[in-house]
């Protein structure tokens, strides 16, 4: 035994041989040679989509082309307002290297705040959605994230047909799609890089068809929900007979509605409506299930803000009602909806009986921006709709910053006396079946309400908008 030591080293180098001739020949047989990548693109500037030949990636360099000396061009991937773009250019390696060839088509997106549900639908996946529509759609796609304006490492969600979702931070490996780039080159065959700048919103260059959303939203419901969700379990049922299905959303930090039991009372004593209570707050509200809660709904009231959003996944002939507070209503809803084809409407408070004051929210948001106030000046800030002289004094040219802040974020009460009118209102212009949503849309109070310029001008009474097939 002693004397068959010495051969134990020989043995070990014949094992690393082996092991490093299996390697060898393992390499070779998965990676190949990839030669130069070349590309051509469509749109400009901020809105040009690009697709390459031959578009690499691994760990170590990152995303990359290769080519001798051409520099490739540097993309916008964000969909919204100039202030978010920004811009994405792949490495140049300039000679041919090895690596596996991935015939899957490759997209590559950005993402504007995915923390928030609504920028997460209508300013990242659904661009991201129709992109891939307007490129066939091919079977099998991989994505890439490959920039994100304001991230939180959020867990997301990223329903598009693809396979795989190569991501660069590992604290955004969260789902069972996504993957950091590996050791290992691999080259895709074909990738489309940028989604276009491409929203509903006004400040996206190209818009998004009708028919993309509608696509959307069927896509989203071929995916399997728990009936135990928590998103789901947390509806309230109030009345469970009546001939109009209302969903109401309420908030608990901002923007909180403080009279939604009145409001629930008032509607039970008009014998029609059949009422729940949803509530977004439950963490289990993801896409899937937001759009379980609400597909059924006629009618959703909600203060304005993110939950909103959930229209996309009503029926085509439902209805979204936002209360704004006093002072506050703002049109990036309209503009999504307006896109969407869904009729919406903003409820507005002009009596002071549904203005809320919250002193603490008041004093936080002005803790923002280093101001403190003193009783008298704190009593202008939240019960005058035009405080601004009082915050000059602190905050010269930027006034306005917290006052807006707090009339957006503010609690308040529905007035129930005016709001039934209002409602009734909007069921009795609701269009007979088989009128198109632009044709409804020419008449006032039918697909939006009166102050409804801009979506409509943009996103209806637009030869270019989402609504050119029809
Ligand atoms: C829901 O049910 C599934 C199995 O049917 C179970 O795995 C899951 O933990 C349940 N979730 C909740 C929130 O109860
Ligand atoms: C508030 O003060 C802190 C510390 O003095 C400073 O870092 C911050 O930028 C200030 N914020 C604003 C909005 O001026
Ligand atoms: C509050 O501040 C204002 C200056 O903005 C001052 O004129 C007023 O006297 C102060 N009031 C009290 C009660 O301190």
């Amino acid at each position: 035994m002693i004397y068959l030591k010495k051969y134990i080293p020989y043995l070990f180098l014949i094992l690393l041989s082996l092991y490093l001739l299996l390697y060898i020949s393992w390499q070779a047989a998965t990676t190949e040679t990839i030669e130069q990548s070349s590309w051509s693109c469509q749109g400009e500037g901020r809105n040009t989509i690009c697709e390459f030949t031959n578009f690499c990636v691994d760990s170590k360099t990152g995303p990359f082309i290769i080519h001798a000396d051409r520099q490739p061009p540097k993309l916008n991937l964000i969909n919204a307002d100039e202030d978010g773009d920004m811009w994405f250019e792949p490495k140049r390696v300039d000679r041919p290297v090895k690596a596996i060839r991935m015939h899957q088509t490759l997209f590559v997106y950005g993402l504007y705040s995915p923390f928030h549900f609504s920028h997460f639908l209508y300013n990242g996946l659904i661009p991201l959605y129709s992109t891939m529509l307007e490129y066939g759609m091919p079977p099998n796609a991989w994505t890439m994230r490959a920039l994100t304006h304001w991230t939180k490492n959020t867990r997301v969600d990223l329903i598009v047909p693809s396979h795989k979702d190569i991501v660069f931070d590992s604290k955004d490996v969260l789902t069972e799609k996504q993957v950091e780039a590996g050791y290992q080159t691999m080259c895709f065959s074909k990738a489309v890089v940028g989604t276009g700048n491409r929203c509903s919103l006004w400040h996206c260059d190209r818009h998004i068809p009708a028919a993309h959303y509608a696509s959307f939203k069927e896509y989203v419901f071929t995916k399997a929900h728990q009936r135990n969700n928590t998103c789901l379990t947390s509806i309230v049922h109030h009345t469970s007979a009546g001939k109009y299905r209302v969903g109401i959303l309420n908030r608990k930090s901002t923007r909180h509605i403080t009279n939604v039991p009145e409001l629930i009372d008032r509607l039970q004593k008009e014998g029609d409506f059949d009422i729940r209570s949803i509530d977004f707050d439950q963490s289990a509200c993801d896409i899937v299930h937001t759009a379980q809660a609400v597909k059924d709904l006629d009618i959703l009231i909600a203060p304005f803000g993110n939950g909103l959003g959930a229209g996309l996944f009503m029926k085509d002939d439902a209805v979204v009602v936002s209360i704004s507070a006093r002072w506050y209503s703002e049109d990036w809803f309209k503009y999504a909806m307006t896109a969407v084809g869904r009729r919406i409407f903003n409820f507005e408070c002009g009596r002071a009986e549904c203005q809320e004051y919250e002193p603490a929210l008041a004093a936080s948001i002005l803790e923002n921006y280093n101001v403190t106030l003193n009783a008298t000046e704190m009593q202008a800030f939240m019960t005058e709709q035009y405080p601004e002289k009082t915050m000059r004094t602190y905050l010269p040219g930027r006034e306005w910053n917290p006052i807006l802040q707090y009339q957006k974020d503010v609690a308040r009460r529905v007035d129930v006396e005016s709001f039934i009118p209002y409602l009734r209102m909007i069921i009795k212009n609701k269009p007979p079946k088989g009128v198109a949503y632009p044709d409804a849309c020419n008449q006032e109070n039918v697909c939006c309400d009166t102050k409804c310029k801009g979506p409509l001008d943009r996103n209806v009474r637009n030869e270019l908008g989402p609504w050119q097939e029809l």
